[in-house]
């Protein structure tokens, strides 16, 4: 991680009304182009939300400008980084065609901010199912912001409809997040297929962040089982941090606040912490052979 960690620093207050925010957008200097990464498993439950949260202040605690983009209805991340209401969100960046830097919203964490989710999200996909071009419509609001972000992170719902095609299609990469638990594999070849899919028609760039180990107990011979062989399997496409099951991580979302900021000394805050220095350090699979898609 870069630089001494203090908690203290990267606290702020979220507004009462995130909307009337002027966020101070700072464009780079040097022309980098930050990296939109989604997060998505149709299979529910199995730490999208908690990664996209922890992740994205984690990598706001070491200093890099990053964006949270919570693209399920059920709005889980935009709760978890203590954003209570919203007058606007994405369903008007994709629906009403809003530019997104009028809805972008400061967080509880300092260097964090948010594109929230209102329920109304869940009816998106039906108000534009007659626009041409509707799977691109997110990529087409992201992209412009990829200057101004080191990070992009998209919290996905759990299904390989239209918010998840829209987020594959906007994204530099893809994180998939896996439970170490019996049936760990269901629908991950489904989710592989459609990246490929996704990459053939919609966005070739498409590559894979990283296959991520969630809610690991090493105490569990099935979950020590598990980890064996989706890493015999997959290989360097899973990646080296593993996030243990902690039961802070379950708590922190209750006080709208990402781990690191309830309790930085927990295993979870320790390994999304691990996870960001993990990411930072390497660049997702770059060439066609090993986007780790073959
Ligand atoms: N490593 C962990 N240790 C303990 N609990 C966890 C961990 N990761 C996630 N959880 C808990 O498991 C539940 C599901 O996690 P989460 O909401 O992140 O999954 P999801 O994939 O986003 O779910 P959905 O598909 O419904 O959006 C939540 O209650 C969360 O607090
Ligand atoms: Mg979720």
């Amino acid at each position: 991680m870069e630089g001494v960690f203090h908690v203290k620093q990267f606290f702020s207050f979220p507004s009462r009304s995130p909307y009337d925010i002027k966020v101070q957008i700072r464009t780079f200097q040097d022309g980098k182009m930050g990296r939109i990464i989604s997060i998505s498993k149709q299979k529910g439950g199995v730490g999208k939300t908690t990664t996209a949260v922890n992740l994205a202040a984690s990598l706001a605690a070491a200093e890099k400008r990053c964006l949270l983009v919570d693209s399920d209805p059920q709005g889980n991340a935009t709760a978890g980084v203590g954003v209570q209401s919203l007058r606007a969100g994405l369903y008007e960046v994709i629906v009403d065609r809003v530019r997104p830097e009028h809805v972008v919203c400061e967080t509880c964490m300092k260097g964090l901010h948010l594109i929230g989710s209102t329920g109304d999200l869940i009816g998106a996909e039906v108000e534009i199912a007659a626009i041409p071009g509707k799977e691109s419509l997110l990529r087409g609001s992201l992209r412009p912001l990829a200057d101004t972000y080191d990070f992009i992170l998209i919290d996905c719902p759990p299904s390989l409809g239209f918010l998840t095609i829209n987020a594959l299609t906007a994204a530099d990469s893809v994180l998939v997040p896996l439970q170490c638990e019996y049936y760990a594999l269901e629908g991950l070849t489904q989710l592989l297929k459609t990246i490929k899919a996704i990459r053939s028609r919609l966005n070739p760039s498409l590559s894979l962040e990283g296959i991520l180990l969630t809610m690991y107990d090493n105490r569990n011979n099935l979950a020590r089982q598990v980890a064996q062989e989706v890493r015999s399997h997959f290989g360097p496409r899973v990646l080296e941090t593993v996030i243990p099951r902690n039961v802070r991580l379950s708590e922190a979302p209750s006080h709208g606040k990402p781990v690191i900021l309830y309790d930085v000394v927990c295993k979870g805050a320790q390994s999304y912490l691990a996870l960001a220095k993990e990411l930072m350090g390497r660049s997702s699979f770059k060439d066609d052979k090993a986007k780790g898609l073959g």
